[in-house]
């Protein structure tokens, strides 16, 4: 979200912007400027790719929850000397009204559904597994692209679609008749709408803090970001 912004602000200016995605995505949004995807093979790997493309510079604009790629771009960017700086969105902060129980993985938040619950899953397929045991809970499973396989809970019901606006999202939580909501920290607007109804609803949230991540130069907004570019390049940026 914050890396298509962010190319999409560079787009005008006299720089080449190069967004790198995992591949995972089936229908990945369109990006200003170069695309390339697929993995680097380490930070090795990925040094090699900076040091092959000439790249003056590394933003890593990667998900809060992506705990492999963010080390890797800070060691790749040790290695080959380039300054890096971080763009992480700001987690959600509790405010009044909100029923949030959080935890740290997704195992207690596994455990901390209770028995009986119509639990909405707004995960991705990869990390369904630890709610497997759950044989005593209903679960609506929201995801954005179609699993490969069906997923490994005993009793769910599954709805491919991307999060929606706040009164949308209330309509989806009392037609499921969600009584649970199981979701991670991962900030930022576009799917905050489900916790803002759910607030509305009253309906509990079980929220999955992000995993603990040390950054040396960290940043919560794009105009940072932009800063830093003017910073290294000297570039005046419109
Ligand atoms: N984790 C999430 O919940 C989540 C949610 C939304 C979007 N995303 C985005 O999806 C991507 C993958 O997430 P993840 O949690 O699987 O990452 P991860 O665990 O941090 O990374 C696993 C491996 O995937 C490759 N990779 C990850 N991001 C890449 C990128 N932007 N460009 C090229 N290769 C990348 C790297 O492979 P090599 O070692 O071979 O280079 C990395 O070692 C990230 O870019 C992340 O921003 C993740």
């Amino acid at each position: 979200m914050e890396a298509a912004e962010l190319a999409r602000r560079l787009a005008p200016q006299p720089l080449r912007s190069i967004t790198s995605l995992a591949g995972r995505t089936r229908n990945p949004a369109n990006l200003d400027g170069d695309v390339r995807s697929g993995g680097f093979g380490g930070a090795e790997g990925l040094a090699r790719y900076i040091e092959a493309e000439d790249v003056t510079l590394v933003v890593d604009a990667t998900h809060p929850f992506a705990t492999q790629i963010s080390p890797n771009a800070a060691k790749a960017a040790e290695l080959t000397a380039r300054p890096i700086i971080r763009l992480e969105r700001p987690a959600w902060q509790k405010t009044e009204g909100d029923r949030w129980h959080e935890v740290a993985t997704l195992e207690d938040a596994a455990s901390a559904i209770p028995s009986g619950a119509r639990d909405m899953l707004a995960l991705g397929r990869q990390h369904i597994a630890a709610f497997a045991a759950r044989h005593d809970v209903h679960f609506v499973v929201r995801m954005i692209d179609p699993p490969e396989a069906p997923l490994d809970l005993a009793s769910y019901e599954l709805v491919l679609a991307r999060p929606g606006k706040c009164g949308d999202e209330e309509v989806f939580l009392r037609e499921r008749r969600i009584t649970h909501i199981v979701c991670r920290n991962s900030g930022g607007t576009a799917s905050y709408a489900k916790l803002k109804a759910a607030r509305t609803l009253q309906i509990p949230v079980i929220l999955i803090a992000r995993p603990p991540q040390s950054f040396a130069n960290a940043v919560g907004d794009i105009e940072a970001v932009l800063d830093f570019i003017e910073a290294h390049t000297g570039l005046r940026l419109a």
